[in-house]
């Protein structure tokens, strides 16, 4: 059964972005300071300050996160800088702007070959991928950080689509904290999400297909491999 959508936040005024889990900001700005930045290659470190400079900077996953999930899980320094000359990236994000916030860098790095962009939503980007026989289990890696009312959903497409022993990430999985709050202590402009959240994270702990790690960095991530 399709779990439900939800409305784009950005349409609600009164969106107000996740605090990061960790509390203390001395202390999440030491972990930055001591290992995520002096290992950060230079093209990314150009790509976080472009990103911290826009209006909607708190999108980005947060430095930590990414660098603990990408650097380790890939064993490689973020995806496109060094996966295999030939290998493939599918983006898709249904704003080009987005894109095209990273595009210099991307092409100053010179991966813009393995990037396949696709300006759309994403599920039908996955139910055509899913349409040709070949994509069936073709995929090594996904990761997935928007449109959080339809996480299952992207799930159950992964699970096509990755391999068995493929991993798939699933960001902001403990909603600022608001996972663990009752409705009423959460702002209105993050219940539905909330809900979703919650849903999300309860079927795919129940879920047989896949081992997952539910890591507390940034806004939670939850990582998960294929097994069945
Ligand atoms: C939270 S941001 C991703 C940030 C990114 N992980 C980073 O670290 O920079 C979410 C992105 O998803 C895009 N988006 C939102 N809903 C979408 C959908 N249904 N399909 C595809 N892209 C979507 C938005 O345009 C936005 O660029």
């Amino acid at each position: 059964m399709e779990h439900t959508g939800s409305k784009n936040f950005l349409l609600n005024p009164n969106f107000l972005p996740n605090p990061i889990l960790l509390q203390d900001e001395e202390l999440n700005k030491y972990i930055l300071e001591t290992s995520v930045y002096p290992r950060e290659p230079e093209l990314l470190k150009e790509l976080r300050e472009a990103t911290a400079k826009l209006p909607n900077a708190f999108f980005g996953t947060a430095p930590d996160a990414g660098h603990w999930s990408f650097y380790w899980l890939l064993s490689s320094p973020y995806c496109s800088l060094t996966i295999p000359h030939d290998g493939k990236i599918t983006a898709i994000d249904r704003d080009r702007k987005t894109y095209e916030i990273g595009l210099p860098i991307i092409q100053k790095s010179g991966v813009e070959h393995k990037i396949d962009y696709i300006e759309s939503p994403a599920l039908p980007v996955l139910d055509n991928l899913l349409e040709e026989p070949k994509n069936e289990g073709d995929f090594d890696f996904a990761f997935v950080d928007a449109d959080k009312g339809n996480y299952w959903n992207y799930h159950e497409r992964l699970m096509k689509l990755v391999k068995i022993g493929g991993i798939v990430m699933y960001d902001n999985t403990l909603w600022g904290g608001a996972v663990a709050k009752p409705e009423e202590a959460v702002p209105e402009s993050k219940r539905l999400w909330r809900r979703s959240t919650i849903e999300f994270n309860k079927s795919i702990s129940a879920d047989p297909r896949v081992e997952i790690s539910h890591v507390s960095v940034g806004d939670g991530i939850i990582i998960c491999r294929r097994i069945g």
